[in-house]
């Protein structure tokens, strides 16, 4: 019988749950926020010759990956459409977090390397990742205006650079035959290093040609693996408020747990998150497909953009669907989605997440930036539209785990 008594603990059952659930939301501090990007011009005359000649296009530059170095938080500008006159930057961070602050991009390593059609230089960059020895690694599709108009200008490439001397250290060029120098959309980075600074491998999406890239930092060597799980779903679409993402993206967030066993990746534009065995992936030849039998199908996943392996073995994402943090314990044994657990949500401050990075005081950092405004033209400059958010976590990345022995 239902009596009023069940009725109350029910209730009081839902309302316990209710509170536990909101237990694990965290407090977040908005770090830097922008309404519209703006850079660190040599000076205003510079600035205003490259706004007439529509080299800078205020409007089509977006923040979007991420990574936090000591006092400094480096930022790409995807070059999706014209008109982004640096593709990396970063801003100095100073103890004081005021949440009005919207400092100018600074190009990094300098204006020089943001020089389109200079081959040397970075022409898109939309990831990197920053080791545990203090290099930055930085994919460079070498193409440029992918979203409207592409130009192959350069081929695409792989740059170390010293974060203390801010200087490029190791340059490597991607052959035609494993990153198409006219069809790539290099995305995501990860990387490991397992003894020395020689014994690194960087695992990377090629969104656009539904790859995972392998690079041997000993070898000098790169190949790529492919597999139907890299491949946006058909038919696969996200309604974001109320308005359909026009985008059907292959394999694009990439993580990597911290005892380098196993590789995680996802398509935007799908239900699965899979992983597979790292030794595989480091002894595959080129053009190989995976073995089907060493896939794992983590289960279903609601839709993120990039992913981030804590220290701790836990995976964090941005939820699409809910404008929140979440994250996936790998060791619980249990599915993806059935052990979600939410960390942080805005309606307003984490529309699209797109980019999460730890630093090394124990913040998760991430990126938000309104992507499906800026899909269709319709951000509105009045407002913040781009954020710098972090939230304490008391971990670090998967990359510290040979350092720290940990894991
Ligand atoms: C804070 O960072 C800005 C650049 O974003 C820099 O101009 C300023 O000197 C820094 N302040 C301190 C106290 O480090
Ligand atoms: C090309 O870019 C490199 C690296 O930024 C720079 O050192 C070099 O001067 C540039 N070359 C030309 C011809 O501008
Ligand atoms: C988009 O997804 C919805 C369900 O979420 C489905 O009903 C619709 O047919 C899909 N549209 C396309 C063009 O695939
Ligand atoms: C795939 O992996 C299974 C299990 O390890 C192995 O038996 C099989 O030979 C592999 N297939 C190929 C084509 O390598
Ligand atoms: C991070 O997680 C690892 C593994 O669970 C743990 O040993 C370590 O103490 C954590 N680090 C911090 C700073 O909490
Ligand atoms: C976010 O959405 C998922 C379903 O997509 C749901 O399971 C989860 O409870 C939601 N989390 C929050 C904090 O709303
Ligand atoms: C993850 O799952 C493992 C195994 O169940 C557990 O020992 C660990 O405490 C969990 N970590 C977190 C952060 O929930």
């Amino acid at each position: 019988m239902f009596s009023l008594k069940t009725a109350f603990y029910l209730t009081l059952i839902s309302l316990l749950e209710g509170l536990s659930a909101q237990n694990t939301l965290l407090p977040y501090e908005v770090v830097f926020n922008w309404k519209q990007l703006d850079y660190n011009f040599p000076n205003q005359n510079i600035k205003k010759l490259l706004i007439n000649s529509k080299q800078f296009i205020p409007e089509n530059n977006i923040i979007t990956g991420l990574r936090v170095y000591k006092d400094r938080v480096f930022l790409t500008v995807p070059r999706w459409r014209e008109g982004v006159p640096s593709t990396l930057n970063y801003v100095c961070l100073n103890g004081t977090t005021d949440i009005s602050s919207s400092p100018l991009l600074i190009p990094y390593p300098s204006w020089e390397f943001q020089e389109l059609g200079n081959c040397s230089s970075f022409q898109y960059v939309q990831s990197m990742e920053i080791d545990q020895f203090g290099r930055m690694w930085v994919i460079d599709a070498g193409r440029v205006n992918i979203w409207t108009e592409p130009l192959n200008l350069c081929p695409p490439k792989l740059l170390l650079i010293d974060m203390e001397m801010d200087e490029v250290i190791k340059r490597y060029e991607f052959p035609d035959s494993v990153v198409g120098h006219t069809t790539n959309f290099l995305n995501d980075i990860v990387v490991a290093c397992r003894d020395t600074k020689e014994d690194c491998f960087a695992y990377i999406t090629d969104t656009y040609d539904s790859r995972l890239v392998v690079y041997s930092l000993k070898n000098d060597q790169s190949w790529f693996v492919h597999h139907e799980t890299m491949v946006a779903d058909e038919g696969y679409n996200h309604t974001y408020f109320g308005t359909k993402l026009h985008f059907r993206m292959n394999i694009n967030g990439i993580a990597l747990d911290p005892r380098f066993e196993r590789v995680y990746y996802r398509s935007f534009s799908s239900f699965g998150l899979y992983s597979y065995p790292v030794s595989l992936l480091n002894e595959a030849k080129n053009g190989e497909r995976l073995n089907d039998s060493q896939v794992f199908s983590h289960g279903p996943l609601p839709a993120s953009l990039v992913d981030c392996y804590g220290l701790s073995r836990i995976l964090y994402y941005g939820q699409l669907a809910n404008n929140s943090i979440a994250y996936f314990n790998t060791t619980s044994g249990r599915s993806a989605e059935s052990s979600e657990v939410a960390l942080a949500q805005n309606d307003m401050e984490l529309q699209i997440v797109d980019t999460l990075a730890f630093d090394n005081e124990g913040y998760l950092y991430l990126t938000a930036n309104r992507l499906h405004r800026y899909n269709t033209r319709t951000l509105n400059f009045d407002e913040v539209n781009f954020r710098v958010i972090r939230l304490f976590i008391g971990n670090k990345s998967y990359m510290y785990s040979s350092t720290d022995g940990t894991v």
